[in-house]
């Protein structure tokens, strides 16, 4: 499926609102739509090393292997991880993966960052372990995003505490996110700020992640972008 079009859009969208039920093929479509978006940046990843961080259960690794990279997962939470995890995943920290300065052709992390404390650390742990002149990918939903409060979203425009109690309420089962300790909000302009700054990336691209059209335009607009980017997306490139 071609990145942007509305077709991609839309059939992303539609896994989307049926990932509970079908977590498999939400999970399969979202990788093979990612693992297309790094080719398009980078070209085929056949032979290249691959480092997912946060990667979950694995369908993104998967799909870089199919693909034939030689792909890592490193996961902190093994429940995450869940009972059929890739081969040869890793149970670490992305603050600090057991890996060498450089050893990566791509870093990968699709919506992790919301969930760390420190992004910025993360990132440069990410920065760190990539081959100069290798590509970063970063995604996140931001918390003004209409789906930054994740399951209790779109009421946490009217304040976490209040979206996470109507959520239990509503539903009888608790929230798994708690803002400050596995969710935090993580602004745009912020994130663009603090990677412009950095000495050791360039931005190759910082778009929305799903939009079918005008997915950079809508990055750069301040304040706007805050509410309508949904999920963005960054492309770095580590300086040679
Ligand atoms: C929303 S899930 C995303 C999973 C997968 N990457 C995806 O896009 O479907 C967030 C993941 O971030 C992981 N995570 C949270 N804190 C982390 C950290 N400090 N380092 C690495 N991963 C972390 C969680 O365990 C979880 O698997």
């Amino acid at each position: 499926m071609k990145d942007p079009s509305l077709r991609r859009s839309v059939a992303l969208f539609r896994a989307f609102l049926h990932e509970q039920e079908d977590p498999e093929a939400c999970y399969s479509l979202l990788a093979r739509d990612a693992v297309d978006q790094v080719e398009a940046y980078d070209g085929p990843v056949n032979g290249r090393t691959v480092v997912d961080v946060g990667g979950g259960g694995g369908y993104f690794t998967e799909e870089f292997r199919r693909r034939g990279a030689h792909a890592y997962l490193f996961e902190p939470d093994v429940q995450e991880l869940g009972e059929k995890p890739p081969e040869g995943a890793v149970v670490a920290d992305g603050y600090l993966l057991p890996l060498a300065d450089g050893v990566a052709d791509v870093c990968f992390s699709s919506n992790v960052l919301e969930h760390v404390a420190d992004p910025q650390t993360f990132i440069s742990e990410m920065v760190r372990v990539t081959k100069p002149g290798g590509l970063i990918y970063v995604s996140f939903t931001n918390w003004l995003s209409p789906w930054g409060g994740h399951e209790w979203a779109p009421w946490h425009y009217f304040g976490a505490e209040r979206a996470r109690a109507r959520y239990q309420r509503r539903t009888g089962k608790d929230a798994k996110h708690t803002l400050g300790e596995n969710l935090f909000a993580v602004h745009i302009g912020t994130t663009l700020r603090q990677v412009r700054e950095r000495d050791d990336v360039t931005v190759v691209s910082a778009r929305s992640r799903y939009w079918p059209f005008l997915a950079e335009t809508v990055a750069k607009a301040p304040g706007l972008r805050e509410f309508a980017t949904w999920n963005l997306l960054l492309i770095l490139r580590r300086y040679q």
